[in-house]
């Protein structure tokens, strides 16, 4: 049973991925630290727990950071919905956060799961980088780490350059990159890779139950995004991320790596700069997942909706 402790802003896509990771067989959800991001903290933590709740699970929910560390950022509600789950007026979950902050959540819960724990973050950095500054000896105790985010050749979504995750809050980035010493990385490009006809995706919805009616209602106006601006691709790139995670035989051409994150206002802010001629003389620092098994990564998406 892999343990995974998984920090995320629903978000659209991170609604597949935690369905997916809520209902594998082989995965036990120890915890879900939430931070701002797609939308507010507000509605990620609402999201999170309505979503917990729909799965009739008992993961605990913990409340993390409201903003980046240092510059503000401007949210995806145009793509998630004004609510982050497509303004679609859901009640809200009857059960409520935990106390305990997301970062104090994720140092505990690194200690009680020492050696064993996959941490998997599918929003921006920013709790995990507070994380690491309060306890730098953090990546010690989870066995492996998962990014969803960059763009490794800086085909951007949010600007030209950049992916969302890492341009929200591109500090907390660095410095997860920085004290990291080595991780997995699913970025914007290799979800672009990897998708499904729209059509089909539909289809898999109709002739779902109750899970895959909630997630159609919650997607909408996400799908309807997508469809204007790459056609009939369905992507889904914390789904990916979290395929990949559930099942680690699915990828192939890992590529090692040393990424960087831009700093500097301007253009290329929140870029990711990959040393592909491995010069840097600190070494890799990612596993960047290159190729995805289609057809498992397809499964995978009509368990978590069937
Ligand atoms: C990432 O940005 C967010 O909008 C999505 O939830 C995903 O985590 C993709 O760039
Ligand atoms: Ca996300």
């Amino acid at each position: 049973m892999q343990k995974l402790l998984i920090d995320t802003d629903p978000g659209v896509d991170d609604a597949l991925a935690l369905l997916m990771a809520l209902r594998h067989p082989a995965a036990e959800v120890v915890g879900i630290t939430v931070s701002a991001g797609n939308v507010g903290l507000q509605h990620t933590v609402a999201n999170a727990l309505r979503l917990v709740e729909r799965c009739a699970a008992t993961v605990p929910v913990f409340a993390g950071c409201d903003r980046p560390l240092v510059l503000p950022a401007a949210d995806a509600a145009y793509v998630h919905g004004r609510d982050g789950f497509g303004d679609a007026g859901l009640p809200p979950a009857q059960r409520r956060a935990e106390p305990e902050h997301a970062v104090q959540a994720i140092l505990r819960l690194s200690r009680e799961h020492a050696g064993e724990l996959t941490l998997v973050t599918l929003g921006p950095l920013t709790n995990l980088a507070l994380a690491l500054r309060l306890d730098p000896a953090l990546p010690s105790r989870v066995s492996r780490l998962l990014v969803m985010g960059g763009a490794v050749t800086a085909h951007g979504n949010i600007t030209a350059s950049a992916e969302f995750n890492i341009h929200f809050d591109p500090e907390a980035a660095r410095v997860v990159f920085d004290a990291w010493p080595d991780f997995e990385l699913v970025d914007w490009e290799a979800t672009l890779g990897h998708t499904v006809a729209d059509a089909e995706f539909a289809d898999w919805l109709a002739a779902g139950g109750e899970l895959a009616r909630f997630y159609d209602v919650i997607s909408r106006q996400t799908r309807a995004f997508i469809r204007t601006h790459h056609g009939d691709a369905f992507h889904s790139a914390d789904a990916l991320a979290m395929a990949v995670v559930l099942e680690p035989d699915i990828t192939s051409d890992l590529r090692r790596h040393r990424i960087e994150v831009e700093l500097a206002e301007g253009l290329y802010r929140g870029a990711t700069r990959v040393d592909w001629m491995n010069r840097d003389p600190r070494g890799p620092n990612a596993a960047i997942v290159g190729r995805v098994e289609l057809a498992r990564f397809h499964a995978l998406l009509r368990m978590a909706i069937a």
